[in-house]
């Protein structure tokens, strides 16, 4: 029942392994900790009351790649590992080519070699896509067949890998892969004691918030309050990172039991403007969050949120929480930790 977690000490990864371990799975992680923090081995021991297993390592190494799919023989992988931050896809476009393409054709690579010795089991993938290969979608709600386009080097390197899966899946149907296209995952564990810890000036909304609320940011600027949307500023579909981690087993167990791939949204089908996550953080927090309107930024969507239904038919799968409960949530993280892991 082992899963290996590439990039599993990462925001997303890390609420998975727990969610993964309570569903009665053996989660291994699997991390460089380029951007996460080794503390949350520690934390993910004590929310469980027991250790879980690390490979410390690069998923580029596609050798030793090998070497952990032998000796821990995973029944399915989650591919989280891979950068993520916009901005800096558009000033470093190599690093997201090399280490999002590269990183999963290393591990793609590395499975196809392993199965080839054990033809009884079949490569299985769970892997984080994003919301962002929508593109600016002409409509909302976005269902999955949309057509997809990119704006930026991340979302390039999401299209690439989406479209990499699809020949694989083609070429050698013994692959079963899960491509789930993640909107806006904010919160955090309700035990406060994981949760999302951006290095530098955090790229989303809900940590910038959360850092205006505990102080340590002045205020928020809001780009755009002139959108086509109920009170101007831009509309996003928020997923709160619990119901994101129950979408994975979910996957999981889908493909694992009738064993075709797919690909589904993990939205909860609402939007939020920026003003209805001021609103309910400063709720949650008890605290003012100021804010500043500034102009629009280059690229960003007037509103977006997806059509949660397909996900609902193939894995009967349905985002639960709130906004309010992902705001309780991210504020109990930050106020216990203002400085993330480093705390
Ligand atoms: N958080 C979001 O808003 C969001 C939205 C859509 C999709 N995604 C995707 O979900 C995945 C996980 O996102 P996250 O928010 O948890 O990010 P994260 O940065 O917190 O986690 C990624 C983890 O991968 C590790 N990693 C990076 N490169 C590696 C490598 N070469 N070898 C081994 N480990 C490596 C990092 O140390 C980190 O722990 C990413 O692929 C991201 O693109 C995230």
């Amino acid at each position: 029942m082992k899963i290996l977690l590439t990039g599993g000490a990462g925001y997303i990864g890390s609420h998975t392994a727990i969610a993964l371990r309570e569903a009665g799975f053996e989660p291994v992680v699997l991390d460089n900790f380029a951007n996460s923090h080794p503390v949350v081995m520690e934390r993910l021991a004590h929310i469980t009351g027991q250790p879980f297993q690390l490979e410390q390592g690069d998923v580029l190494d596609t050798p030793w790649l090998e070497g952990v799919l032998r000796r821990h023989r995973p029944i399915g992988v989650v591919h989280f590992a891979g950068d993520k931050a916009v901005g800096e896809s558009v000033a470093l476009p190599l690093k997201y080519f090399h280490n999002n393409i590269g990183g999963a054709v290393s591990l793609l690579r590395a499975m196809e070699t392993v199965a080839a010795d054990d033809p009884a089991v079949a490569p299985t993938l769970v892997f984080s896509s994003s919301a962002t290969v929508y593109g600016d979608p002409a409509t909302v709600p976005i269902t999955e067949d949309f057509p997809r386009s990119h704006t930026n080097p991340y979302g390039h390197s999401k299209l690439v890998i989406e479209d990499m899966l699809t020949a694989l899946c083609a070429a050698r149907p013994v692959w079963r892969v899960g491509t789930l296209r993640y909107f806006n995952p904010v919160g955090a564990h309700p035990s406060g004691l994981i949760g999302e810890d951006p290095a530098g000036i955090p790229n989303n909304l809900m940590p910038y918030v959360a850092q205006v609320a505990v102080g340590q940011r002045e205020h928020l600027n809001v780009y755009g309050n002139d959108y086509a949307t109920p009170d101007g500023t831009g509309v996003r579909d928020y997923i709160h990172v619990q119901d994101l981690a129950a979408g994975h087993v979910a996957a999981l167990k889908a493909l694992l039991g009738r064993g075709e791939s797919f690909t589904v949204n993990l939205g909860t089908g609402r939007g939020h403007s920026v003003l209805d996550v001021v609103r309910a953080f400063e709720q949650a927090s008890g605290r003012p969050v100021p804010y500043r309107i500034a102009p629009r930024r280059a690229g960003d969507v007037a509103q977006c949120w997806a059509d949660p239904a397909l996900a609902m038919r193939l894995l009967g799968w349905q985002a639960r929480h709130t906004l309010d409960e992902m705001c309780a949530d991210a504020w109990r993280w930050q106020s216990g930790n203002p400085n993330g892991y480093r705390s």
